[in-house]
């Protein structure tokens, strides 16, 4: 597999990261993952510019022309490595960089990013699309900056470890007695026809599945509320799902064992599926 890093194409065993580098050290650097259908990166624009605006808030120093050669690179490793047709990811981060002595502070703004992307295969979970998923609570131990995606993982690495543990489908995570989304996805929960999900805000990451939600949901005539569901209210609701790019939209059937709606995927769910599989097939 040939990956990009720092102007380099190379065999992904051949690449490496310096151990002064700020991501290994500190977490100190953001990512996206984009999806690849039949060699199509799907809304590219939105993640490069979710990924500017966590390039500005953390002051890393990555220039203009650098961010402008990214779409050549990814389409370059789409091609290299096979992912014209079928499904794919392309993975993207962006560190401060490698820099001695190891201080916290930023180092000094000449010290170049690290730069990788990679292009790999990507099968969806079609059986949890099809089925749904038993989903557990979690209480959300992160930080107050979930809205930039940073590759500071370690609680949603945590919460994956114990959906893995205990068998689940899915994990919600639970800040003050409320949802706020998954740990790889956003939680969309349904009610009365109404969509309703945690307000953008230092607590969630803004998709952009969600944001395809959202284009659908309009498109279709439903109501969405940017409006917390609480961890008691949500396990009444008519539906729920997860959304993400490696997610797409998965039902979720229960919750910490309660049942949600009649158990199986609603109606709401399975048309913004369709929605999105369409959306993604065809842009
Ligand atoms: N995760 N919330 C969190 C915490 C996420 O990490 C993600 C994405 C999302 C959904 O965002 P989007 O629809 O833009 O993918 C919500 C990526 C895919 C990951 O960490 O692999």
């Amino acid at each position: 597999m040939q990956i990009y890093l720092n102007g380099r194409f190379s065999s992904r065993d051949e690449a490496t990261v310096s151990v002064n580098d700020r991501g290994f050290l500190f977490g100190d650097g953001i990512y996206e993952v984009i999806r690849v259908v039949n060699g199509r990166l799907f809304r590219l624009e939105a993640h490069l510019k979710r990924m500017d605006r966590g390039i500005q808030k953390l002051e890393i120093p990555f220039s203009d022309k650098q961010r402008d050669e990214l779409p050549g690179i990814m389409e370059k490793l789409v091609a290299e490595n096979r992912l014209q047709s079928g499904e794919g990811t392309i993975y993207l981060q962006i560190t401060r960089g490698a820099a001695l002595p190891r201080t916290h502070a930023y180092p000094p703004a000449e010290t170049p990013p690290t730069v990788m992307v990679m292009a790999s295969p990507f099968v969806p979970d079609t059986d949890i699309l099809e089925k749904g998923g038993h989903a557990i609570t979690v209480p959300d131990i992160r930080w107050s900056r979930c809205d930039l995606k940073t590759v500071n993982l370690l609680p949603n690495v945590m919460a994956a470890q114990e959906e893995k543990k205990r068998g689940a489908g899915g994990v919600l995570m639970v800040r003050d007695g409320f949802i706020t989304e998954g740990y790889k996805n956003n939680a969309i929960a349904v009610f009365g026809g109404t969509l309703w999900t945690y307000p953008d805000s230092p607590y969630i990451l803004a998709g952009i599945t969600r944001d395809v939600v959202f284009e659908i949901a309009e498109e279709e005539g439903i109501p969405v509320k940017l409006m917390p569901v609480s961890d008691e209210e949500i396990r009444t609701a008519d539906e729920v799902m997860l959304t993400g790019t490696i997610t797409d939209i998965q039902p979720v059937v229960s919750i910490d064992g309660h049942k949600i709606g009649t158990g199986h995927p609603g109606p709401i769910t399975r048309l913004l599926q369709k929605g999105l599989r369409h959306r993604m097939d065809t842009e």
